[in-house]
């Protein structure tokens, strides 16, 4: 037992217990840094109560870096003309798909750019593919904004999961971190829809991006509470030279731990990814995320000659590695930080479900 001895630990001990706080409380334990050993170990006997030591894995195809979007944070943007653009064939990521099948994982998460060029027509024979040769396997997009219809016609191809950040929950912080053709309202809308669809969908935002504000993440903890998601996906803000966010500071590997702890707390039975970008600010990011509170882990399955061209920030982690070599790291790394494995497809475990 940690003796509770300032006031971001009580507040802790009441958020463990409640799953809530006022938006005052939120604000004093985003900020403080005097309560993260019992938050941590709070979070992560949580955790356990829910999905025991399993970290589930997806294996990510990258398959697409060309984006019609020009996000101020983001190193595919279109203004980018220093990046090489690249998109995979059907074969190339049925292969992929392959290796990750050999390698034990059950889900496989499409994400890609918002690209013209993968129309649903072909998106839908894709999924089909992928559908029949690997029938036990969940398929997850990650492919931005699309219509309602898409939507459907995914899901009715074979898709199951979608992953759509909604990247801040606040109308001027969202208008500071894209152009005007892009608004949150649309954001909302799609995930909802998708919500309403039968998705199961995950969301979430960058820790330390330009401009967020701690009232700006507790409206995002409050949207969140409001949608209900399976998944929530957080990391910190990582800056790309190539971008007109080039000279902002990066997010902390503290406030972003912090954060999953809180969400842990707040989301019992979410899962939670420690990402890439965590993997990338510090050599053990992933695995401080999965002692934080995290459970789900997605290595990359994209083939290695194209790692280095889906680079949404600088210094990603995994650029020169394949499928196998990652892992293997990953196994090490899970079983060191005291969790295991688990090959299961690994849904989102509801309340009372266990
Ligand atoms: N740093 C960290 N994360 C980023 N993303 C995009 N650009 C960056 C960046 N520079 C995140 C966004 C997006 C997800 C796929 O990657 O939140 O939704
Ligand atoms: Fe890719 Fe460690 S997970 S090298």
């Amino acid at each position: 037992m940690i003796e509770i001895t300032n006031t971001a630990e009580q507040l802790t001990a009441k958020l463990a217990d409640t799953h809530d706080l006022t938006d005052e409380e939120l604000k004093l334990l985003i900020e403080s840094d005097n309560s993260d050993e019992l938050l941590f170990s709070l979070a992560d006997k949580q955790r356990r109560k829910v999905y025991g030591e399993d970290v589930y894995l997806r294996g990510l195809i990258e398959f697409t870096n060309c984006c019609k979007n020009d996000c101020f944070y983001c190193g595919i943007r279109r203004s980018n003309h220093n990046t090489d653009r690249y998109r995979l064939t059907d074969e190339q990521i049925l292969e992929c798909c392959k290796t990750g099948h050999r390698l034990g994982y059950r889900t496989f998460v499409l994400q890609g750019g918002e690209d013209a060029y993968f129309t649903d027509e072909k998106l839908c024979t894709l999924i089909s593919r992928i559908r029949s040769e690997f029938p036990e396997c969940t398929i997850t997009l990650s492919i931005g904004e699309k219509s309602r219809e898409s939507y459907e016609r995914y899901f009715k191809a074979g898709a199951r999961r979608y992953l759509l950040r909604h990247e801040t929950a606040d109308d001027a912080h969202y208008r500071k971190l894209h152009p005007e053709t892009m608004s949150l309202d649309n954001r909302k809308r799609c995930l909802y829809d998708l919500k309403d669809i039968g998705y199961q969908v995950g969301t979430g935002f960058m820790v330390g991006s330009p401009y967020q504000t701690t009232e700006n993440i507790i409206s995002d903890l409050r949207f969140m509470q409001a949608l209900d998601p399976d998944m929530i996906g957080i990391g910190p803000f990582i800056k790309h030279k190539d971008t007109p966010f080039s000279d902002c500071e990066s997010g902390t590997l503290s406030g972003t731990l912090r954060l999953i702890g809180i969400i842990r707390l707040m989301f019992p039975h979410a899962l939670i990814p420690a990402t890439t970008a965590l993997g990338s600010i510090s050599p053990t990011g992933r695995e401080q995320g999965l002692k934080a509170g995290a459970n789900v882990i997605m290595p990359n399955l994209s083939p290695t000659e194209v790692r280095e061209l889906y680079l949404l920030y600088e210094n990603k982690i995994c650029t020169g590695e394949n499928a196998e070599l990652c892992k293997g790291c990953l196994e090490r790394r899970i079983s060191g930080a005291g969790y295991r494995i688990s090959y299961a497809s690994g849904d989102v475990i509801r309340k009372g479900a266990r």
